[in-house]
């Protein structure tokens, strides 16, 4: 089984809390990042998304959004669930960061951040 509720750790440190994954599919929680490409002081930010009902205990696509609560940007990801060969759980993720910028002339620079991240349950979590 793979299963998003719970406490995740990505390769540069950042912690992500899932709550209950709804009937729906739907979720909410909370992302305190590592890093971030502004100078302002890092606060935990929410998130909601949404998981794919078929194949939902196991192997299940999903996206999300955190809306940083200390910048202006917008984060999107979309992910996997996985179990490795010694059957713990791994989140692998796109994202994609859209910053905000003043005018319609600046929006080419504002969508340049993409990457992958890989997520981890901490160790005791959930
Ligand atoms: C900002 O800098 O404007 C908000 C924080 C962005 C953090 C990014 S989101 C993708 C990547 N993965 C993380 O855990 N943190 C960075």
């Amino acid at each position: 089984q793979c299963i998003l509720t719970g406490n995740w750790i990505n390769d540069l440190g950042s912690n992500m809390t899932i709550k209950a994954v709804n009937g729906r599919g739907e979720f909410s929680g909370t992302y305190h990042t590592a890093v971030t490409a502004t100078n302002n002081e890092i606060k935990i930010s929410p998130l909601q998304g949404s998981q794919h009902r078929k194949n939902q205990h196991n192997k299940a696509t999903f996206g999300f959004t955190v809306n940083w609560s200390f910048s202006d940007s917008i984060t999107v990801f979309t992910g996997q669930c996985f179990l490795d060969k010694d059957g713990n759980e791994v989140l692998k993720t796109m994202w994609l960061l859209r910053q905000n910028v003043d005018s319609l002339e600046n929006d080419w620079k504002a969508t340049r951040r993409v990457s992958v991240n890989v997520g981890n349950t901490a160790p005791g979590a959930r």
